[in-house]
């Protein structure tokens, strides 16, 4: 199987561009990189994967941020607002409470537009611009299309952003608008505005920046390489398991590939592999369900629910690339309640650590694994924190304190705190 830890790796086809090239996870077929817009396979419409000549080992990358990493990428650089080089914390409370060796927390919040998304659009823009594209579009339950947006201004292009009405968080679609996107609010869930915004695609409407887009998830491949740098720093190892949330499946996608390549240019050894654990919430878990019941193909849910909007989502695309990494690293995937993503986020609150729901979701997803015996406590662990708390101040508010209201003078204001 092509994305096996210990695949074979293939000559380049003749159709390699600067020694990379896009190549079909199905049935194999390869394509030039950048000489046509293609999403997924001309023949049998697998998803694609950027493959390399050469893959790169810790000692090629040098500098910061996403681009640091250019020689595991396909291109030298891209359209930055300096993304990537976000914080890894250390949690001593929370490490002690979960009851585990170490824990990290890898805030992708931290990025120029608050969450990861920022990664895989200073590539997959970069991209759009090199095929000459001119309109940019996606759908989103929020990150990407303020990822986009502003990417897209950055790059000069137009952008087109299809989200499911009344159900994007606050922050998020102010991003959106206040970068220029035209906002076509869709009366559907994500998976719907995700059919619309293919089909507009496949007419020649608009350049699609989902993570179908084999260039996104080469960017979002950076988290991976990052956590591994900064662990090696930090502990002289690398984690023996990374924790995050899913929705489409495109970072546990990406984290996979980022390890593949690692193993396949010998910088990292197959059994030192971290264990991909995707978090999904109760009401949006097709992928637990798949990963369960031991199924090859994802029942795509219809009906999906939860408080953590960003991954309210119930066909995730990028299954066939992440099911395979989250068997051959020897993790798993573990639903959570919304009660238990809102305690999470205020567990992360309570280091210092501002997320939105979805973030939190890894962490409560570790809590339950932990509190079952899957996850032990030996092992050193990274949650991965995908969005920052001011993307949805509705949730922070309501899952903090209340302000309390006080009359304008001292008195006042010392009697009310002695109440
Ligand atoms: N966390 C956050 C904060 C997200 O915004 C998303 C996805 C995920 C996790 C899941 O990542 O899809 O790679 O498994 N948000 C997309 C969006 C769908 O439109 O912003 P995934």
């Amino acid at each position: 199987m092509s994305l096996s830890l210990s695949a074979e790796r293939r000559e380049p086809p003749a159709e390699a561009a600067d020694g990379a090239w896009l190549e079909c996870i199905e049935c194999g077929d390869t394509f030039a990189p950048f000489d046509a817009v293609r999403y997924t396979c001309d023949d049998c419409d697998g998803l694609l994967e950027v493959r390399y000549t050469d893959l790169p080992s810790f000692e090629d990358f040098s500098g910061d941020g996403v681009w640091r990493y250019n020689a595991a990428l396909p291109l030298e650089s891209g359209v930055t607002i300096q993304e990537g080089s976000t914080p890894l914390y250390r949690v001593p409370r929370l490490e002690e409470d979960v009851g585990v060796e170490a824990l990290r927390i890898k805030h992708e919040g931290m990025n120029p537009t608050g969450s990861f998304k920022d990664r895989g659009m200073t590539v997959g823009v970069a991209v759009a611009h090199e095929l000459g594209v001119d309109r940019l579009a996606c759908a989103s339950t929020g990150n990407t299309s303020a990822a986009l947006a502003a990417y897209g201004s950055r790059a000069g292009m137009q952008t087109l952003v299809l989200l499911p009405a009344g159900k994007v968080a606050a922050g998020k679609v102010a991003q959106a608008s206040l970068h220029g996107a035209r906002i076509l609010e869709v009366d559907g869930n994500f998976d719907a505005c995700l059919d619309i915004v293919q089909d507009l695609a496949a007419r020649g409407e608009a350049y699609l920046l989902n993570s179908l887009n084999p260039f996104r998830l080469e960017g979002q491949k950076t988290i991976g390489l990052e956590i591994l740098e900064a662990c090696l720093d930090d502990y002289d190892a690398v984690p023996d398991r990374i924790v995050l949330p899913v929705g489409n499946a495109g970072n546990t996608a990406a984290l996979y590939k980022a390890f593949r390549e690692l193993v396949q240019s010998g910088a990292l050894a197959l059994e030192d592999v971290p264990k991909l654990t995707g978090v999904q919430a109760e009401g949006a878990a097709p992928m637990v369900e798949a990963v369960e019941n031991d199924a090859d193909e994802v029942r795509r849910w219809d009906e999906v629910e939860t408080r953590a909007t960003a991954i309210r989502i119930g066909n995730p695309v990028n299954a066939p690339k992440a099911l395979p990494g989250i068997r051959e690293t020897g993790g798993t995937a573990v639903s959570v309640t919304d009660e238990e993503i809102t305690d999470a986020q205020r567990d992360l609150a309570g280091e210092g650590i501002g997320v939105e729901p979805a973030s939190a979701a890894s962490l409560a997803g570790l809590r339950k694994l932990r509190a079952e015996g899957v996850v032990e406590s030996d092992e050193r662990v990274v949650c991965l924190t995908t969005g920052h708390l001011l993307k949805d101040p509705d949730a922070a508010a309501a899952a903090g304190n209340d302000p309390e209201p006080v009359p304008a003078e001292t008195e006042g204001v010392l009697e009310h705190l002695q109440r």
